[in-house]
């Protein structure tokens, strides 16, 4: 199945809960979609998100504890937490937890391995910046990161990986379409055998969304920005 999830990162309040959630809610009763929705909002308001998304609409978290817990871990939440608050995802390892809070491949992993083992389904952001793809390295540092990154354990029902190039993050720019297929065969790749969905994210919009959508190896998409407007984002569920 796919995927489209959106990332509400430090945005949102309960009347945007109202707005959106629900809205999705109503649009996902009244038609039928190729993909699975979700909407990862800010910690404060994923219980109101649970409680206003219906069947056709899944919630997630932005990130999770490393540690198993209950314990003294000021400030974080653990993915048995989430869980219990009725997520179903858990986005680890984005790239602006990676930069901002110096996240490494290593503590990433250690968060999708607790979210796996809370059963939630882990959804692992890999990308390089601009400076690594100008240098031909993008294929190598995905590589690697999808590679430490991975917990122990996943399987192709349990886990997600999405491929966001930093560089497109936020700024209106995206991958070509043959970026993006040799960036998500070189993921494949890496899975061998086994092959979790890879979603893409990076400027996704309704406008560009059938495109990249309909890019081979690309299995949903993560949406940042667009994921804030209703109608932008029903578009981009639609597309899928
Ligand atoms: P964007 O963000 O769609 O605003 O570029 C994507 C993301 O960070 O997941």
């Amino acid at each position: 199945m796919r995927l489209v999830a959106g990332n509400w990162k430090m945005n949102g309040s309960p009347a945007a809960v109202t707005d959106l959630v629900a809205g999705l809610t109503q649009r996902l009763r009244a038609a039928e979609v190729g993909c699975t929705a979700a909407v990862c909002p800010p910690a404060h308001l994923l219980a109101a998100a649970v409680a206003a998304a219906g069947a056709g609409l899944a919630v997630g978290s932005q990130d999770c504890s490393d540690e198993a817990g209950p314990g003294a871990f000021t400030g974080e939440i653990s993915a048995f937490m989430l869980a219990e608050t009725g997520c179903r995802y858990a986005i680890v390892g984005h790239s602006e937890r990676r930069q901002r809070h110096g996240e490494s491949n290593t503590l990433v992993r250690a968060k999708a391995s607790r979210a796996l083992a809370a059963g939630l389904v882990p959804i692992v952001c890999v990308g390089e910046t601009l400076k690594q793809r100008e240098a031909g390295d993008a294929a190598a540092v995905v590589s690697e990161q999808v590679q430490e990154s991975l917990p122990e354990g996943w399987s192709t029902d349990t886990l997600v990986i999405a491929y966001e190039p930093v560089w497109a993050i936020g700024t209106g720019l995206t991958a070509t379409a043959a970026d993006i297929a040799e960036m998500h065969s070189a993921i494949g790749a890496v899975m061998g055998s086994r092959r979790a969905a890879i979603l893409y994210g990076g400027s996704v919009k309704p406008g560009n969304a059938a495109e990249i959508l309909g890019t081979e190896g690309v299995n949903g998409a993560l949406i940042g920005g667009a994921s804030l407007k209703l109608d932008d984002f029903w578009g981009i569920v639609t597309a899928a």
